[in-house]
């Protein structure tokens, strides 16, 4: 068997998680879950948890994927030797497959929109109707599964090409470009009219808003949008080298993910409240809201377009992580085995997402606890598979694995203070397995 593959460069592991955290979750799920949630409140919830539990979390992970060197099943059975905590691994494999049906769904989504707008298509929209041209797209079973299925199939090709060749290099380029064209975005927003009620929404906290359900929803966020509880993070710092420092790139990640929020945040609110929109139009949110906001630019669909090709690549580089989480375990790191497995699966999880795909049309009114097929399998995932992944991950790094090789890979290329390890320490142990208990029994006995 060859050797297993390495980023190439600190900075390139560095733009890679990071690529995985960015994505969807910040650009199209934060805006409107944040519209549904009454705005400010919601934010603040949601740094909270991303600093005092996301954080951690992210770098009891990375502890797991270093210290235990192999893919997400490996790294746990090489930590804890014939015992069942290896199943966190498969907890991950199956949340990432779910997690990729629907997830390719938006990507799909993104597609269409690039298409449209190279065409020019959507420059003239009467009446700028985004709204009635958009659900009468995504209703068409031919466009959206095609597209979803381009989606998968980008995926595919940059994971079969592996880790270095084919994620790092498109992380690099993606992750810059993104934050310049946001920006663009955000100035162009906030300079619209009544931009100011839209920054109010999102920063002006309403604690009045907030029940349970939020609170659970903001955690479940700042896990999504770090890709936390299904190992991806796990299998990603399984490839880094034994010199880098894992606080500092998972401090890096951190702030670059909680910045591409904030952004996204001011990009899109200051816009819905300009054009009279509603905050809690739900999951097409973003997609209203985009092609208006951009047909007001100079260029505006020049913009736009080159807008989407950064947006594809946010949700792409996070779709590569979920497909490698899974092509690492079935090929065991043997990179003779990657093209083929990359394929296998990544056919597979398309087809698992058909339903998805249709539930905003042929399959609307199909209906499984009050929620169509997208909307239970995002549900599953982010509020329930992903909260439980995340605490056992507490549990095993600060319970089952020994406490002074957790040290020791934390302090490899920097020493980690001790005070700073202790109280990383008793958070993972104490404070967040209870945290996440309390607020997923909280809404369970609610349901
Ligand atoms: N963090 C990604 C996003 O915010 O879009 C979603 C995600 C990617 C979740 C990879 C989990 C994962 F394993």
């Amino acid at each position: 068997m060859q050797e297993r593959e390495q980023w190439a460069s600190k900075l390139g592991f560095i733009l890679s998680a990071a690529g995985s955290a960015i994505g969807l979750g910040a650009i199209w799920k934060f805006p409107y879950i944040t519209g549904q949630n009454g705005g400010g409140a919601f934010l603040m919830l949601f740094l909270l948890f991303t600093i005092l539990i996301g954080l951690p979390l992210l770098l009891a992970e990375f502890s797991i994927g270093r210290a235990g060197g192999g893919d997400a099943l490996t790294s746990y059975k090489r930590l804890a030797p014939k015992t069942p905590w290896f199943g966190i691994g498969i907890l991950g494999l199956v949340t990432c497959f779910i997690l990729l049906s629907f997830y390719s769904v938006i990507g799909g989504w993104i597609v269409i929109y690039l298409f449209k707008a190279a065409t020019g298509s959507l420059a003239h929209v009467q009446n700028a109707n985004y709204d009635g041209l958009f659900a009468s797209i995504i209703a068409n079973p031919t466009i959206s599964l095609s597209m979803q299925f381009i989606f998968m199939l980008i995926t595919i090709i940059v994971v079969a090409k592996g880790v270095q060749k084919g994620i790092e290099r498109m992380s690099k380029i993606m992750m810059p470009a993104l934050a310049i064209l946001f920006f663009i975005l955000v100035v162009r927003s906030l300079t619209l009219p009544h931009a100011i009620e839209g920054v109010r929404f999102l920063l002006q906290p309403d604690f009045g808003k907030v029940s349970s359900q939020t609170i659970l929803e903001a955690m479940g966020q700042s896990f999504f949008t770090l890709s936390l509880g299904v190992s991806v993070m796990v299998t990603y710092s399984s490839y880094l080298s034994k010199k880098e420092s894992l606080p500092k790139s998972a401090i890096s990640i951190v702030i670059m993910n909680i910045a591409v929020v904030l952004l996204a945040g001011l990009a899109i609110f200051p816009a819905v409240f300009s054009f009279g929109m509603k905050p809690d139009a739900g999951p097409v949110l973003l997609f209203h809201v985009l092609p208006s906001i951009f047909s007001q630019l100079p260029f505006g669909m020049f913009f736009f377009f080159l807008f989407l090709v950064v947006f594809l690549f946010a949700a792409l580089t996070s779709g590569f992580s979920m497909l490698e989480m899974i092509v690492a375990i079935i090929t065991k790191g043997d990179p003779n085995k990657r093209r083929k497995w990359s394929w296998i699966i990544g056919l597979g999880i398309f087809i698992v997402g058909i339903p998805s795909a249709l539930s905003y049309g042929l399959m609307a009114d199909f209906k499984i606890f009050g929620k169509t097929f997208f909307d239970l399998a995002d549900y599953a995932v982010s509020n329930v598979l992903m909260p439980i992944g995340t605490l056992l991950i507490a549990i095993f790094v600060s319970w089952i694995m020994k406490k002074s090789t957790v040290y020791e890979e934390l302090s490899e290329g920097s020493e980690m203070r001790k005070g700073i390890f202790q109280a990383w320490y008793f958070l993972l142990r104490y404070i967040i397995p209870i945290l996440i208990i309390v607020v997923m029994v909280n809404v369970l006995r609610q349901v």
